[in-house]
């Protein structure tokens, strides 16, 4: 993957839809990462957390509104501006970096957290941007990861077609070529539609020390509908659930210990 320095469709459609950052909106998506992480390690003005792709910058923005240091790496340098200007709305300064994580010189052993949502579909050479967050934290630091999900009924990525990820990378990107213009693959395709098996056998080779999926982190006590409680509550007990929960639930997710 390149920088490309000119607004690309796919940048310029994202900022029109997503531009304008609305907190109360995104308040139960942060307070439920932070949950989740907080259940692994304490976080306090001292925790350094980066996030990978930040694209209108509401977590950054939220760490500050909150008193925490986070850092935002980004491909893009017109989501980079965005944030940054909706960060100032807000009334915060964020840090943000230009960089393209498949090549970025991250510090080694520096971040207590990394956080990747909605990112690494995007990202060509997945594995070496999965290796690059594995050398910049800690030991003892905490990846939170969240994208695709192959087997998934429906897609974020694309909603206009039901199993959308089912289809091969190739129908995938002639669709959205044909659909979208070509230089959807410069920046706005999914590379990569995952499964929860493949994403943990690679987590485990980089090191790891536990590799938790969603089932394993999920807290009953915030499930918010029924349904989805007592999927967790039989996937948590019983094998052949948690596999199918896995398989068709609507993106993978994953907290990983180095
Ligand atoms: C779908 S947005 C997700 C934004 C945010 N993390 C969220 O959850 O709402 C994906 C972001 O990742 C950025 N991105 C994609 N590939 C990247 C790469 N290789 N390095 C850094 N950022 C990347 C995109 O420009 C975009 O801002």
């Amino acid at each position: 993957m390149k920088i490309h320095y000119e607004a690309t469709t796919d940048v310029t459609k994202y900022i029109d839809n997503h531009g304008s950052v609305a907190l109360e909106e995104r308040s139960p998506q942060f307070e439920n990462f932070m949950r989740a992480l907080s259940r692994y390690a304490e976080i306090t003005p001292q925790t350094k957390i980066l996030e990978i792709g930040t694209g209108a910058g509401w977590f950054p923005i939220f760490c500050a509104l909150r008193g925490l240091s986070c850092k935002g790496l980004e491909i893009s340098p017109q989501l980079i501006e965005l944030a940054i200007e909706n960060g100032r709305k807000h009334g915060v300064e964020i840090e943000m970096e230009l960089g393209n994580l498949e090549d970025y010189p991250l510090p080694r052993n520096f971040y207590d957290i990394v956080m990747a949502s909605s990112v690494f579909e995007h990202v060509e050479d997945w594995r070496t941007g999965v290796a690059k967050v594995y050398e910049t934290l800690k030991p003892g630091g905490l990846m939170y990861f969240e994208s695709t999900n192959k087997f998934s009924f429906t897609s974020g990525e694309y909603t206009g077609v039901p199993l959308y990820g089912w289809l091969p990378n190739s129908w995938r990107y002639a669709l959205r070529k044909r659909v979208e213009g070509e230089d959807i693959m410069k920046l706005g395709i999914d590379f990569h539609q995952f499964t929860h098996s493949c994403l943990r056998k690679e987590f485990q080779r980089l090191g790891f020390s536990k590799v938790l999926d969603r089932v394993e982190i999920a807290d009953e006590a915030y499930v918010t509908t029924g349904l989805r409680r007592n999927v967790v509550r039989l996937a948590k007990q019983i094998g052949l659930a948690k596999s199918l929960a896995l398989t068709f639930a609507e993106a993978t997710r994953f907290i990983c210990i180095k």
